[in-house]
């Protein structure tokens, strides 16, 4: 029985702060908590590291002006001081940002601009592996001495480990997911390398929407982490139409568009095993399961929502995911050139997508070509 996918309610009474709360809003809550002994630290924020593709991304900010590094990502390889502090483990400290000879300028231009004057980098490490930053800024020049950074340091290991603890439940959640199909293997033409390149397509389109919509750098890094679980359902299409060489029949079409409601029901049930089916993150997980086959005009499977009704998360997964699709060899097709799937995205671009997202797919091509030379089938 095909069921709608819902959004989940978030409760404010029932549930503990931790888990309703994002890793943006703790975070601003252990600055306004230190306010008090540490009246000139100005800003904390963290910045999350993917070492597959060497990329430091801005994740959350506790800024009141504004996060000067708002949807930026940065290769750490460009970041030379950086780079040494993560691997060393060691800490960097900035004392004055406007004399500084910074190894990325522009970067320490924006915050500068932004009035801060010295800053304090700690790195996050995870079983052995170097994870990403917490910031601490000031508009005060030679802030951090070291006797304000014997204070800090607990407020950083504090941050450093509820964004660990945050990552950790998500990739926990996608290591479940991969385990389930691997062990039913329902793997479908959903190869590894089509699931890692369209994350990164699907990260490439929310960048450049998440400011035209107000969404942060947190829904961006979520609905990367989720977009390869998009097919999940798929687990429960019986093999003989998940696996038919060749055209589906009508009937078999209609089971095989039940992946959707059963990948709702797999992300409901999965959510109350690991206890975060009330946290807001999930909303952006069902949204990505939900509506990955929706379309803009209303023609698409399983509620046929039209317009704003369909979610942006469903609307960027479907241009990454078909785009892929279209641009992978599959035992029933030879993959097109990167100009003809575009050319298709763009004439169906106000019916079936998203016009938007593929206008940024299309003015992406250098970033995806990095992708595809990267994960290859
Ligand atoms: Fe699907
Ligand atoms: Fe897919």
């Amino acid at each position: 029985m095909a069921t709608a996918c819902r959004a989940m309610p978030v409760s404010t009474e029932e549930v503990a702060p931790s888990l309703q709360q994002g890793l943006a809003e703790r975070v601003a809550a252990y600055h306004r908590d230190i306010r008090a002994e540490f009246p000139r630290l100005d800003r904390i924020a963290v910045a999350i590291y993917d070492s597959r593709t060497d990329l430091l991304r801005s994740f959350v900010d506790s800024s009141e002006g504004g996060n000067p590094f708002e949807h930026t990502m940065a290769r750490l390889a460009d970041l030379p001081e950086l780079a040494r502090v993560a691997r060393s483990g060691g800490i960097r400290v900035i004392d004055d940002m406007v004399t500084h000879q910074a190894s990325s300028a522009s970067l320490s231009r924006r915050l500068v601009k932004a009035g801060y004057l010295s800053s304090f980098a700690m790195p996050i490490h995870h079983k052995g592996a170097f994870q990403g930053f917490v910031f601490f800024n000031s508009f005060l020049r030679d802030y951090f001495t070291p006797s304000v950074i014997r204070g800090l340091r607990p407020v950083a290991d504090l941050v450093a480990l509820t964004t660990v603890m945050e990552l950790e439940a998500v990739r926990m959640l996608q290591a479940a997911v991969h385990t389930v199909r691997q062990m039913s293997r329902a793997r479908d033409e959903e190869t590894h390398a089509h699931l890692e390149r369209m994350a990164r397509y699907a990260r490439i389109i929310a960048l450049r929407l998440a400011p035209r919509r107000g969404r942060s750098d947190e829904w961006v890094e979520f609905l990367y982490q989720f977009a390869p679980l998009h097919d999940i359902g798929k687990i429960g299409v019986p093999d003989h139409i998940l696996f038919k060489p060749g055209r589906l029949t009508p009937e078999e079409f209609e089971v095989m568009k039940q992946h959707v409601a059963k990948g709702c029901e797999i992300v409901e049930v999965m959510a109350g095993n690991f206890g975060i089916d009330r946290a807001s993150h999930v909303d952006i997980l069902h949204n990505v399961v939900g509506h990955h086959h929706e379309c803009v005009d209303g023609s698409g499977y399983p509620l046929g929502l039209s317009g704003d009704a369909v979610s942006l998360e469903g609307r960027i997964v479907a241009v990454a995911d078909v785009f892929d699709a279209l641009t992978s060899n599959r035992p029933y097709k030879k993959a097109w050139t990167n100009d003809e799937a575009l050319a298709f995205l763009t004439e169906q671009a106000g019916r079936k997508f998203d016009p938007e997202a593929v206008d940024i797919l299309c003015s992406s091509q250098s970033a995806v070509r990095d992708i595809q030379r990267t994960f290859t089938d």
